[in-house]
């Protein structure tokens, strides 16, 4: 047998076999029409997630009530003429041998949409842990009815063909804040100090559910296993709650744990926490049921969830991002060849927060495949082009690999003597070797497929006039901005890609002046490497690293622990040997000692071989930093369309 074992067993729960331990657990796609209906777009993505060989494929959020809906574009399961949509779903997944289930959900007061309207409630009027607003208390009228919500949605799930039901009560949502003493004030029987008396509005959803399903049919329910917020719930709680879930006819429960209020966006856990770091959760829940539990949290890598599932912490592991980063991560590790897959980075830049922060449809900053797979071309291209990319990084990269995998005949130039562009660089700060993983795997995958890689080869005008690319994709990064400050030309003022590049040491007493994702980065790697004091000097007037991110959450953390100070609403005066003078409102202050002055104050876009191009009419594309300096997901969406378009 292989060492995949554990994972790739069959599992027989009630009426339900699924092929092996694999989950994909539920992740809002943004994919639905404005009226919560199925759209093309959503059925391709779907297939192409279940297309990883999963098991079980739960769909994502799909509201009992219309006005439990976060947005109205998300799925709806609460009227008859949904079903006909919901089972197009069902049939895309049946088709590939996996099964589904639906997450029956209502997002009680985490719902802007509706705070927004007046119209959200909640188990009290307590405001929501995200967005603030205030929601309004239930009734009993109103309790009597999301109940029965609850069954007719999951008798309609029955209906249009799904294996299973998921109730989602995690993560903050409307039954989540039933058990919440943070959200639920009640003094009625749905509330009161004991998580069991909390526990009775989830209790009698469940049962309704069953009364509706029938006795064969599978029910699963998500819940946070911990709270993670200040004087939340913990597992320990959870470990009285979840035997009489059990008792009363719950067959799976899904080990997830937070709230979307929780630091750290830790449903989503950033790259600083371990593949599988929470399965211990799922582990107290195996201590008091005896019904199979899902576990998840960062898990990117089948071989630990192997592992996992052998030691007994979970019955089956959930791999969410990892379906996003590359689908095709299980199959690559049954054929030998896992050293070919993308691994989720866990930045959240294309998933969970362009849906929260943007509000917009799902995608991977590392897979431009995710969320385009209707436009994302399969077949060769018509004609073979010459493509000449300029620029090693990701956008560069990726445009490689793209126009390598449609046909194209590649040769990539990079100026340095190693690919990666700034990734090299952000590569080095703490925790994200993995970033340098990635670029380095895309790079051979690249070449794979046949695209030259010359490095140590900076493209010059002559060269482009001599040799007459036939296409030329131009991702050739940004250049370091060095402002003109007094005193910037002193031996101990240096850049931030000096530092991380590892061209100079880093010094004791330092003050990087701009106090971006750079500077911060450049900061937390000084302090890893033992600097005295770190302070970053900012022009804005607040931190432009926002802690709502799980990663900028992460580094204000640990820049905060270590004692480093930002200075925001500060202009640079003057360097000097030993101190830095700086302006704030008005008054001057100096920064003492200093010993490395680190500039991190952002980056111009390096796109001068636009103009030969234009004028020897060479058609071509500027992609990535090279138009604007910007995040990796830019990068690499402007290569991937550039490869797409030739
Ligand atoms: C874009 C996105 C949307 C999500 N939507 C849901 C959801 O609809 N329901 C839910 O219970 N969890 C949702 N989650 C959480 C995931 O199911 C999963 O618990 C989380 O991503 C951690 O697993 P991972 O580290 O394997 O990604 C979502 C996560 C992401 C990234």
């Amino acid at each position: 047998m292989s060492s995949l074992e554990h994972l790739l067993q069959p599992i027989k729960i009630r009426s339900m076999v699924l092929d092996n331990r694999v989950v994909i657990p539920p992740m809002g796609t943004f994919l639905s029409n404005e009226e919560g209906m199925v759209t093309e777009a959503a059925l391709a993505y779907i297939s192409r997630r279940v297309k990883s060989g999963a098991g079980l494929f739960i769909q994502e959020i799909t509201a009992v009530h219309p006005k439990g809906r976060t947005l109205p574009s998300q799925l709806g399961i609460f009227k008859d003429e949904h079903i006909q949509g919901l089972k197009k779903i069902v049939d895309v997944v049946h088709r590939q041998g996996a099964k589904i289930a639906v997450q029956l959900h209502h997002a009680g007061r985490e719902s802007m949409y509706h705070l927004r309207r007046g119209e959200a409630m909640a188990p009290s009027a307590v405001p929501s842990l995200v967005y603030g607003g205030m929601p309004r208390e239930m009734t009993l009228d109103d309790i009597r009815e999301i109940i029965q919500c609850f069954g007719q949605a999951a008798a309609r799930a029955r209906e249009a063909g799904y294996d299973a039901v998921e109730l989602h009560a995690a993560h903050g949502f409307l039954l989540h804040q039933f058990l919440s003493a943070h959200a639920n004030r009640r003094t009625d029987e749905y509330g009161g100090p004991d998580i069991l008396q909390r526990a009775r509005f989830l209790i009698e959803v469940l049962r309704e559910v069953r009364r509706r399903v029938g006795d064969d049919y599978p029910i699963s329910i998500r819940i946070s296993v911990d709270e993670e917020i200040k004087g939340g719930y913990t597992a320990e709680d959870m470990q009285k709650v979840v035997p009489e879930l059990v008792k009363n006819g719950c067959d799976i429960l899904h080990a997830s744990f937070g709230t979307h209020g929780s630091p750290a966006g830790i449903i989503q856990a950033p790259i600083e926490y371990q593949p599988g770091f929470n399965v211990k959760l799922a582990r107290k829940i195996k201590e008091v049921v005896s019904v199979p539990v899902i576990g998840v949290g960062r898990f990117n890598d089948p071989f630990i969830a192997n592992e996992c599932i052998a030691r007994g912490d979970a019955d089956l592991i959930a791999f969410g991002r990892q379906h996003l980063a590359d689908p095709d991560f299980l199959q690559n590790a049954i054929n030998g060849k896992f050293e070919d897959t993308n691994k989720c980075l866990a930045c959240n830049q294309g998933c969970i927060e362009r849906a929260m922060f943007e509000q917009k449809s799902i995608r991977c900053a590392i897979n431009p495949e995710t969320g385009q797979e209707l436009i994302y071309p399969t077949e060769p291209a018509a004609i073979r082009r010459n493509v000449w990319v300029v620029g090693g990084g990701p956008g560069g990269l990726t445009a490689a690999y793209e126009a390598a995998r449609l046909g194209h005949k590649v040769t990539l130039f990079e100026k340095e003597s190693e690919i990666g562009g700034q990734i090299r660089y952000a590569a080095q700060a703490p925790y994200k070797e993995a970033y340098g993983e990635w670029i380095r795997r895309l790079a051979s995958k690249a070449v794979k497929l046949g695209a030259e890689i010359k490095t140590g080869t900076q493209v010059t005008d002559e060269m482009i006039i001599e040799n007459k690319p036939e296409v030329v994709i131009l991702a050739t990064g940004g250049a370091e901005i060095i402002p003109p400050i007094d005193g910037i030309d002193l031996p101990h003022v240096v850049t931030a890609l000096q530092v991380l590049g590892g061209e100079v040491a880093v010094g004791q007493n330092i003050v990087i002046i701009g106090a971006g994702l750079i500077g911060m980065e450049t900061a937390d790697y000084a302090v890893a490497r033992g600097c005295q004091s770190v302070t970053l000097v900012e022009q804005k007037p607040k931190s432009p690293v926002t802690k709502a991110s799980s990663h900028g959450y992460m580094l204000h953390k640990r820049l905060r622990n270590a004692g480093s100070q930002q200075i925001f609403g500060a202009e640079v005066v003057r360097i000097d040997n030993n101190s830095v003078t700086i302006r704030v409102q008005d008054a001057e202050q100096t920064l003492v000692p200093v010993d490395q002055v680190v500039i991190a104050v952002g980056m111009n876009p390096a796109a001068d071989l636009v103009w030969t191009l234009k004028e020897q009419g060479i058609r071509h594309w500027v992609v990535g930093d090279a138009v604007k300096p910007r995040r990796i997901i830019e990068a690499t969406e402007e290569g991937a369309r550039a490869a797409w378009e030739i």
